[in-house]
Order: C-alpha cells, then structure tokens, then sequence
C-alpha cells in the first residue's frame, strides 16, 4: 500500500493531456474527473478521452465518477482502461452489484462521498471496495477550499477499516494542498488527489514529491 499521490488532470491543459500526464511523471495515479452536468454542475470528459488517455499516459487512471446513473457507465470505464474507478454513494442505486463489476473487469472499485455524507451507512459494504473517497470540498470544480469539517470522517472511516481488519486505501479529493495534506494523512488518509496545488506549482513534479514527503511524516 503506501502513500499514493493522483494530480488531478482537471487543473492541467485539457489541449495537451499526454504532455500534462508526463509533467507529474513522479505521480503514482493520475486522477480523471468525470462530470456529466446533472450529478454536478459541470462538464468534462467522458468515455473516448479516457480510452486515449489511458494509452497516452504512463501512469495508472484514477477514474472518479461524478455522474448520474454510475451502476450504468462504471464498467465501460474499466473496459476504456481504468485502474480504478470510483463512482458516488449519492448517485449509485446498487453498490454492491456495480462495485462487484468493476472488480470483475479488474480493476479497483472505489466509492465516494461528498462532505455531508457519513460512512456509518456503508460499514456493511466495505469489504466489497478496494477504496473510500472523503470529498473534502463539493464535487465539481477543481480550485476550491479544503473543508476542514470532513476531516473526523477520514478518522472514523480508518477506524471502521481497522475495526473490520479490512486494508482499504481511503482517498482524499479537494483542496489538497502542502498546507493541508499532513492533516489529512495524521487522520487516516493515505491517497491524494491534488490538482491545482500540483499544476499551478511552477515544477508540477517537485510538488508531487513535496505532497508524498509531508503525507510520510
Ligand atoms: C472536484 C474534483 C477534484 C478536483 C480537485 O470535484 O473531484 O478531483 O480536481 O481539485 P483541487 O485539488 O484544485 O481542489
Ligand atoms: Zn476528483
């Protein structure tokens, strides 16, 4: 397992993504954020960029759905090369069944809950995912304020892994930043996804290593 540091592509020049993923090439994944305009108000990029990125880059793909109906999509992100996908506790209608998919295609099935969503209601389920996404701002722009009131939910969810002897990684997304990683981490935390702190750094892999160091500590 280990600290893994996902730069989020989001922030990086949507024109130019295989020169974006070589920047952070110190990156363990890179993170794709997948918005369809109704599960957030946004839009960026679906199943064909995906399918190119994940030949383009070296890194793994980090694919975080943020879309209405995921029991649907999540298993053709896998199929388009993802290493991970994770789809939403808020928009997901049978977790089990779509997290059991993905992992039947072979890659990690993760799940994400947006800052006013606890863990308590998904003990149960756990043992059914490979990873646990905190949202740490709404999702649906990169750039915003890291909220320091879902840090205790980083807490309670390691302690319920612990508690059930499950290894599952938990992933923090937004506002990840040198000043705010470490409390994330001391918490339970052990991947991060950042994206403007890496791409508006003026060397964007120097970040990436700064981020993993201060999660070690
Ligand atoms: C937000 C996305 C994040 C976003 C993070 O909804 O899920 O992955 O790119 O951006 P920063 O790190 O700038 O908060
Ligand atoms: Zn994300």
């Amino acid at each position: 397992m280990g600290i893994q540091i996902a730069p989020s592509i989001l922030s990086a020049d949507f024109a130019n993504l295989a020169d974006e993923a070589a920047a952070v090439s110190n990156a363990d994944w890179l993170h794709v954020d997948v918005m369809d305009n109704h599960f957030v108000p946004n839009l960026t990029l679906g199943l064909p960029v995906v399918e190119s990125l994940a030949k383009a880059a070296a890194q793994p793909l980090d694919c975080h759905l943020m879309i209405e109906d995921p029991d649907r999509w999540a298993p053709g992100y896998v199929e388009a090369g993802a290493s991970s996908v994770t789809f939403h506790a808020e928009a997901c209608r049978a977790p089990i069944r779509t997290a059991r998919e993905i992992r039947a295609k072979g890659a990690r099935a993760s799940m994400a809950l947006k800052p006013a969503t606890p863990i308590e209601p998904y003990e149960d389920l756990l043992p059914e995912l490979d990873m646990i996404l905190i949202m740490t701002v709404e999702p649906g722009f990169g750039g915003q304020k890291f909220l320091d009131v879902c840090v205790p939910k980083i807490r309670r969810t390691r302690q319920l892994l612990d508690q059930h002897g499950l290894e599952l990684w938990i992933q923090i997304d937004g506002g990840v930043s040198a000043d705010t990683i470490e409390r994330c981490a001391e918490a339970g935390a052990d991947v991060f996804v950042a994206g403007s702190a890496v791409y508006a750094a003026d060397d964007p892999n120097t970040m990436v290593d700064k981020l993993r160091t201060l999660a070690e500590n």
